[in-house]
């Protein structure tokens, strides 16, 4: 009997630490409060660099896209969008990923299914006039997310900045 309750207590362990470790790595990632009431995402420089870079390539493919919109060049519209799918997030080491908050990736996966989404509908749809409809939902995801994160490297950079 004693041997089983001791069986139980380290299944009951293993599952709350678990849990502990699912929420920490994947719900919470590691933020703290910024200084305008959005949350601080705490990163090493070379991680923040890595994130910015994509950030980049965001609003390059976005700029790719509206051109081709304007010239009604489906091709242009069609590569921009695709080096921007899902493939794009492979990218991303497992030890960010699991700093970086549950919304914070849906939003950015979301942005990536969404640009795999726009490439599909321009070979499927075989008009430009999409994009120009998808564009500003896109763009939606791009706007939720900056609303509510910002970047840091270094935690103390908060206090600093709220003496
Ligand atoms: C999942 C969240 C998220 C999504 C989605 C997102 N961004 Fe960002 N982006 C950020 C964060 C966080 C920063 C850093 C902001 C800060 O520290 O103040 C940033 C910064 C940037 C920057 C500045 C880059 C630099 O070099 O400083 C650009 C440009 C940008 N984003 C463009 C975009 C565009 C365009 C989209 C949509 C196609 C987009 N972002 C979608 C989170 C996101």
């Amino acid at each position: 009997m004693k041997k089983y309750s001791i069986a139980w207590l380290i299944v009951g362990l293993s599952v709350l630490l678990n849990g502990l470790f699912i929420y920490l790595f994947i719900v919470k990632g590691t933020t703290v409060p910024s200084t305008d009431n959005r949350f601080a995402i705490v990163l090493t420089p070379g991680e923040r660099d890595l994130v910015l870079s994509e950030m980049r390539a965001f609003l390059s493919a976005v700029q790719q896209i509206s051109q081709g919109i304007a010239n009604k060049d489906m091709a242009t519209i069609k590569q921009a969008s695709q080096s921007l799918g899902m493939a794009a997030t492979t990218k991303v080491p497992v030890s960010l990923m699991g700093k970086l908050p549950l919304e914070f990736k849906k939003l950015g996966f979301g942005t990536h299914e969404a640009f795999d989404q726009l490439a599909q509908d321009m070979v499927q749809m075989d008009d430009t006039a999409v994009a120009l409809e998808r564009l500003p939902v896109l763009l939606g995801g791009c706007v939720a997310c900056h609303a509510s994160y910002q970047i840091i490297t270094d935690a103390t950079q908060v206090a600093d900045r709220n003496p």
